[in-house]
């Protein structure tokens, strides 16, 4: 099943501190949507209100709405834990479990919805995840070693090999490729180019390449000044924004005449 998700008049607060205001968009279902923009605009804070991810951090909560499948996602009877289930995520700092092996990284997500497999096809699930993150050809001959023991790129692909081993219907990728050399950074567009077939993606990029390569809508997020609350200046067709957009300042940014 693919999930479409509309925000409105989102606001997403760390305790006091208003840190992205009004945000209106629609995530189209099979489709990859980039968030771009500078660094501190809250664009990884927008990606953590579309898991129920945000809340996790004290104090922190959002007003507005967000529907995903015209299911609200906040509202009261919605479990947390099974919305990160089905909307998965790769964080923008690899973050694997320091005391699991490669192979039980892998499968951690699987073991936290508490399927049980057999040892056969865990073992089809953790190749096909790690070939998928165009990391099996490094890995498979120490799966049993630790997560920790990989380079900062392998351990980003890693946790990319984690959040796709569920199967999520939805898959918000935070700066996917920021460790990555210009090969595993192809496998990685290639792989979401696949995955849209059948899920939802939501990737924030610093590239604007990559934002105009692999994504379908761009959103593109700015700051009026430090300390300000970002917000969504333009989202728009990825071809639009990037050859004709509405607004000066998404021009200036994608151009490279920003700051
Ligand atoms: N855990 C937190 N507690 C308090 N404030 C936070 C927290 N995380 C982020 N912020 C603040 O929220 C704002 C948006 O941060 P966010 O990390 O979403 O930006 P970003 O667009 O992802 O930046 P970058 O491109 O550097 O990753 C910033 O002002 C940041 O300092
Ligand atoms: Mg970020």
């Amino acid at each position: 099943m693919a999930r479409s998700i509309d925000v409105s008049d989102l606001d997403i607060y760390y305790g006091d501190f208003l840190a992205v205001q009004g945000v209106n968009l629609t995530v189209r279902a099979r489709s990859v949507t980039a968030f771009i923009g500078p660094s501190g605009c809250g664009k990884s804070t927008m990606l953590r209100s579309l898991n129920r991810m945000h809340e996790v951090i004290p104090g922190a909560r959002v007003e507005g709405k967000v529907m995903v499948d015209g299911q609200s996602l906040y509202d009261p009877s919605i479990d947390p834990v099974a919305v990160r289930r089905q909307i998965g995520m790769v964080f923008q700092r690899p973050n694997p479990f320091p005391t699991m092996s490669i192979y039980d990284n892998v499968l951690a997500g699987n073991r936290l919805n508490s399927r049980r497999m057999k040892k056969a096809e865990a073992d089809d699930v953790v190749e096909r995840s790690l070939r998928r993150a165009n990391l099996w050809a490094e890995v498979k001959d120490r799966l049993g070693r630790p997560g920790m023991g990989l380079s900062g790129g392998q351990q980003q692909r890693l946790c990319i090999a984690r959040a796709i081993a569920v199967e999520p219907q939805v898959l918000l990728m935070d700066e996917p490729c920021s460790a990555l050399d210009p090969i595993s950074t192809s496998a990685i567009e290639d792989l979401i180019h696949e995955l849209k077939a059948d899920y939802t993606i939501v990737i924030v990029t610093h590239n604007m390449q990559q934002a105009a390569r692999v994504s379908d809508d761009t959103g593109f997020f700015n700051l009026k000044a430090a300390g300000q609350p970002g917000h969504l200046v333009e989202f728009n067709a990825t071809r639009k924004m990037f050859s004709n957009p509405d607004n000066a300042a998404t021009e200036a940014y994608i151009s490279g005449r920003f700051g």
